[in-house]
């Protein structure tokens, strides 16, 4: 994608938009800004275009390594916000679960039972009040900001409720981003972002600006640009919750479909009981509980 391009987006934004991408410090966000970004300094390394399989832990040796671990794991996590009045609200509390490699799991909850909390924790955006959350076998508290930041870039993407592309860009261009961030060769990328639009039905619409596109369109892209370098957990905050019911369970379809077919395993927020039921096991959240409820 040529420079230019980008250079007429506001910094801010992009970073802003494509945070996980990028790689989000996680800090209080009781700090002031609610949340830092900062793009990795480490050497460009190009491991991202290239299938890897959804459980390998960087570092690990496949030939002595046996058992996979899971690719996110919650032990015993908890999340306290206080209040200007000093009150604490306890979002989550001592939350522990697992997902496999390649495995499908469906969060659901009323508004305020901590939902996004979670995810916000698996993705090292937030920091857990107690307990650790593990991404591919690596506790996240214990790593540096860069450890946490190439983690993340390489092996997680997200997918949210308002899509965040960037309206100027053309679908193409949105779905490479990440790849551009990272340093991947421009025509693999390309080539597999177009492969990808193709796959959710956006192959005549690659060059069209974003802002043309229907609700659910843009969400197909944006599941495109989640899904560029393989990731090995794919995060969704109620990825359907701004569509009409047709469009959102054609889009969670195609989410779970392509996430299958890759080998990346999901865990997404969805209020809908219906769209829970298409996962492989579901959580509940009551107040900041969580229940395997299946
Ligand atoms: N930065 C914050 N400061 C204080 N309280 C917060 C903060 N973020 C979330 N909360 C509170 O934590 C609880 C859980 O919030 P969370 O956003 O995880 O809920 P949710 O289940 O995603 O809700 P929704 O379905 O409405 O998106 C809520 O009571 C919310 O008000
Ligand atoms: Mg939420």
């Amino acid at each position: 994608m040529p420079r230019t391009l980008l250079g007429a987006t506001p910094a801010d934004d992009l970073l802003r938009l494509i945070p996980v991408d990028l790689g989000w410090r996680p800090r209080p966000r009781e700090a002031g800004r609610e949340m830092v970004v900062e793009a990795s300094a480490a050497p460009r390394h190009l491991t991202g275009v290239r299938p890897r399989p959804a459980a390998a832990v960087p570092g690990d040796d496949p030939a002595t390594s046996t058992v996979a671990a899971p690719v996110l794991a919650f032990r015993k996590v908890s999340r306290d916000y206080r209040s200007a009045g000093g009150a604490v609200l306890r979002a989550l509390r001592e939350a522990s679960g697992e997902v496999g490699a390649g495995e499908v799991v469906a969060v659901t909850g009323r508004s305020g039972s901590g939902k996004s909390t979670l995810l916000h924790l698996a993705a090292g955006i937030d920091a857990p009040s107690g307990g650790e959350v593990l991404l591919l076998g690596r506790p996240l508290a214990a790593l540096s900001d860069g450890e946490r930041t190439r983690l993340r870039r390489d092996h997680v993407g997200l997918v949210f409720q308002f899509f965040h592309l960037l309206p100027h860009l053309s679908a193409l261009e949105n779905v490479l981003v990440p790849a551009l961030v990272a340093g991947d060769p421009p025509a693999v990328s390309e080539d597999r972002g177009r492969a990808l639009l193709g796959r959710v039905g956006l192959a005549g619409r690659a060059g069209e600006p974003v802002q043309k596109l229907s609700g659910g369109e843009l969400q197909r892209v944006a599941l495109c640009r989640a899904l560029l370098r393989r990731p090995g957990l794919l995060l969704a905050d109620e990825p359907t919750g701004n569509l009409d019911e047709e469009s959102g369970r054609a889009v969670l379809d195609l989410l779970l479909g392509l996430a299958r077919d890759e080998g990346s395993a999901v865990l997404y927020v969805t209020h809908s009981a219906e769209l829970a039921a298409a996962a492989d096991r579901i959580w509940t959240l009551h107040s900041g509980v969580l229940e395997r409820t299946r």
